[in-house]
């Protein structure tokens, strides 16, 4: 699939938007109630104690804050964070050295971590555990293991795909967060906090359309923010309204309820391939050509979040909403 303008996945354009509006701190992360209670608890605990924070893993759809928070870690602990990520690291020698670089409270940061290869990932079950690490010095007989401690680190790992981290990895982290798609009034707020700082004049009315169309996800919010400002600064006086929101966005393609024509899609190839009745992920898969396992983490969230895909036991099945908002009439045996 071509990428999408309402993909939640970074995009070149988001770069260096990003940058500027990734709050630094707990208390300008918006939202994530649950996730930011847990931490600060946690954060506050470690402080008082003078010890480095447990190991922290943050799992959830692209977009929703995960590296943000865990820049916030390193902020609100005061240390340094190093970053990589699990494609990045070939061979345990390079995850001993990134491991053997780090410094005492320091925060290393692993995205994407369910890509971790298996034997650099055994690495990092005695680092995570015992803060030590054992590399093996010579070939053959003449062999040894050597063990070598480590300053006490803490590992922030992030990943969309939950379901493909190991079970030893996953049991390694003292603290587990999903983090979940934003309400409306949680992405108004955010929209309003990057207009400010982008310092763009917005009314509350068009911050709410947008937040209506942003998918539940702030990294979307902002680039419909970048995208419709523009629009403002060309065709109106640079305010963003309601009108000028609803105007840019209808033109993007983004419709009211923040599908594109691929949701619509997958929504209309259940109702007119499957009847709208109960099928499995697969089938939905390949008849759209898309592997199951994106359409399971990546599209369909938003989608039964929206209560327009239903999960049941005997497979997916649309809702009377999908009906209603494709303009579609119901079957007579669903009504
Ligand atoms: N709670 C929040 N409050 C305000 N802005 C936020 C919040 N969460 C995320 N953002 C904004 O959204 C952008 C994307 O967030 P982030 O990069 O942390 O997502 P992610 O979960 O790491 O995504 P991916 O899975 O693609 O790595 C951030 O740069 C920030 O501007
Ligand atoms: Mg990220």
């Amino acid at each position: 699939m071509a990428k999408r303008m309402i993909t939640t996945e970074l995009m070149e354009e988001d770069i260096k938007l990003e940058s500027t509006l990734r709050p630094q701190m707990l208390r300008d992360y918006i939202g994530q109630q649950k996730a930011k209670e847990k931490l600060k608890i946690y954060i506050e605990a470690a402080k008082q104690r003078g010890e480095s924070l447990d190991h922290v893993l943050f799992f959830g759809p692209p977009g929703l804050g995960k590296t943000t928070l865990a820049g916030i870690i390193a902020n609100e602990m005061g240390v340094n964070m190093k970053t990589t990520a699990g494609p990045a690291i070939e061979k345990p020698g390079d995850m001993a050295a990134i491991l053997n670089n780090l410094q005492e409270g320091d925060v290393l940061f692993i995205d994407e971590i369910h890509r971790l290869n298996r034997q650099v990932e055994e690495i990092l079950y005695p680092a995570m555990e015992d803060y030590v690490i054992d590399i093996v010095i010579g070939k053959g007989a003449g062999a040894k293991s050597i063990r070598l401690e480590l300053p006490r680190f803490t590992l922030v790992g992030a990943t969309t795909r939950a379901g493909m981290l190991t079970a030893p990895l996953r049991d390694r982290f003292g603290v587990v967060s999903r983090l979940e798609f934003y309400t409306t009034e949680e992405l108004t707020e955010i929209i309003t906090r990057s207009a400010s700082v982008l310092n763009v004049e917005i009314e509350e009315e068009g911050a709410v359309e947008l937040a209506r169309r942003s998918r539940g996800t702030p990294r979307l919010a902002n680039r419909l923010l970048k995208r419709v400002r523009d629009f403002a600064q060309v065709k109106y006086d640079g305010k963003i309204t309601k009108e000028v929101a609803n105007f840019a966005l209808d033109l993007l393609d983004v419709d009211k309820l923040g599908l594109d024509e691929i949701d619509r899609e997958i929504l209309r190839t259940m109702i007119e391939k499957f009847h709208g009745r109960p099928v499995g992920l697969d089938a939905i898969a390949t008849t759209i050509g898309e592997d199951s396992g994106t359409l399971e983490e990546v599209y369909e969230p938003y989608l039964v979040q929206n209560g327009l895909i239903i999960r049941t036991p005997r497979g997916r099945m649309v809702s009377d909403l999908a009906y209603k908002h494709l303009g579609l009439p119901l079957l007579e045996e669903q009504s």
